[in-house]
């Protein structure tokens, strides 16, 4: 049998990434709240509630674990209607409550990287429109107190997470606040908004912390043609890959708004990124049909789906994000990548299968420098609730009880090894041996 390691750079970064909203719990004043309590909007009624808790100070027991666990970084979110409740009114015990976690990680061997907009929006702001307006200014206040405040821990920050998913699920599908739905010209306002935003945040931080490095969090989801001999289908899988997947790395790149037929430039949007972070979860097909807007949508039929059949395992389509990333010609830091599992039975191997597309990409030294595996504990999964579980250590939402499963000690190995060998493949996901390591 083959024995041999996927070795990683020195100083690789392993960790974990997660989401105020997602996490903290008690969250009351924001558009996630206010889409919760609205009927029918969260799967099986679920709320966020408590969460896990980390608003009551329970990340201290989940960092320690992690720091436990050889993780080196943990990429967290600041929520900004706990620090902004209303417009003239910042939250100074908030502020020490964060500071305490950035501080906490440090304090634990781990580095911060600290997201300031994931999905969650002020109630100020969302019942004005939100970012069908033109809030830069306001996201660029809070960036500057929030920078100010941290800069002692913190130097690593991500603007705005997967504006792609934000403007698509709020206005496109309707599955996040406010909910709209097919509202294709809103949801260009919004991307539009979103790249504003972006832009003043990284000059913004920039301003108050010279060394800093900035970036966003994109989400690549690979968007593949189904009848490749059918050029509908090719034509289709192309505007929505370009629009989903592009528009905001090539907006930060150039400055230039690409939308389908017209574009549109901010000139202060152009170099608005120190790294990359790609966060890669799936990847899909899409045929054309004539009464299907953005057409049908389905995964490979061979392709394993997670037990909600949520995400198909598809490690090359990683493999794929990170070839599209490293076209930027920047440090690319994966900043998501898991899956939905609460029984574990196929997380190990996806993770294993993950992670040796990232060491195969690491070969033809593209500059990835970090993995954040999504996510630490099962957390609140925005409108699917407590169904989807992509924690390492499991949640009972009841009594606030962690379960280990097998991945946190698969990953602890991996972090620890800072790289993944035959015997650990052998250990926890043996069923994909021959296929990494074949004789
Ligand atoms: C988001 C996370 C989410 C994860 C799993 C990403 O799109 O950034 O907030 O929990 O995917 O669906």
């Amino acid at each position: 049998m083959a024995e041999a390691t996927f070795n990683f750079p020195r100083n690789f970064v392993w960790g974990t990434a997660s989401a105020a909203h997602q996490n903290e719990g008690n969250n009351t004043n924001n558009n996630w709240y206010a889409f919760e309590q609205a009927n029918g909007r969260i799967q099986h009624g679920h709320k966020a509630g408590l969460a896990a808790d980390w608003w009551g100070g329970r990340w201290r027991e989940d960092f320690d674990r992690a720091a436990e666990a050889g993780q080196t970084a943990h990429r967290l979110s600041i929520e900004w209607s706990r620090i902004q409740p209303t417009p003239d009114r910042w939250n100074e015990d908030a502020l020490d409550n964060y500071r305490q976690m950035v501080r906490g990680l440090r304090e634990r061997g781990m580095t911060p990287m600290v997201t300031l907009h994931h999905f969650t929006d002020p109630l100020w702001i969302y019942e004005r429109g939100g970012w069908m307006n033109d809030v830069s200014d306001q996201f660029a206040l809070f960036t500057e107190k929030v920078v100010g405040a941290f800069k002692e821990y913190v130097n690593q920050w991500v603007t705005i997470n997967e504006p792609n998913v934000y403007a698509a699920m709020g206005y496109v599908l309707g599955d996040f606040p406010p909910g709209r739905k097919n509202e294709i010209f809103n949801s260009f306002k919004v991307m539009t908004n979103l790249v504003r935003g972006h832009a003043a945040a990284y000059h913004t931080i920039h301003r108050v912390q010279q060394n800093a490095q900035v970036g966003m969090a994109h989400q690549y989801r690979g968007i593949l043609p189904k009848r490749t001999w059918l050029p509908l289908d090719v034509g289709l899988a192309g505007m929505l890959s370009g629009l989903f997947n592009d528009f905001f790395p090539h907006a930060a790149a150039t400055g230039v708004l690409k939308f389908p037929g017209w574009r549109y430039k901010i000139h202060h949007a152009k170099g608005t990124q120190d790294f990359f972070g790609v966060n890669y979860y799936t990847r899909e097909y899409v045929a054309f049909h004539p009464l299907a807007l953005l057409g049908k949508r389905s995964y490979d039929p061979n392709a394993e789906l997670s037990d909600t059949g949520f995400i198909a395992n598809e490690p090359l389509g990683f493999y794929d994000a990170l070839k599209w990333a490293n076209a930027y010609r920047l440090p690319i830091i994966v900043t998501e990548n898991g899956v939905e599992d609460a029984d574990d039975h196929m997380r190990p191997r996806y993770l294993a299968q993950h992670i040796h597309q990232m060491w195969r990409a690491v070969n033809f030294n593209w500059p990835i420098k970090g993995y954040y595996y999504w996510s630490l504990v099962d957390n609140f999964e925005w409108s699917f609730g407590w169904k989807y579980r992509f924690g390492l250590w499991g949640l009972d939402v009841d009594t606030q009880k962690r379960i280990k499963r097998p991945s946190a000690g698969l990953y602890a190995e991996i972090c620890k090894e800072n790289g993944i060998s035959s015997e650990v493949v052998q250990k926890y996901c043996p069923e994909v041996f021959e296929k990494l390591f074949p004789s």
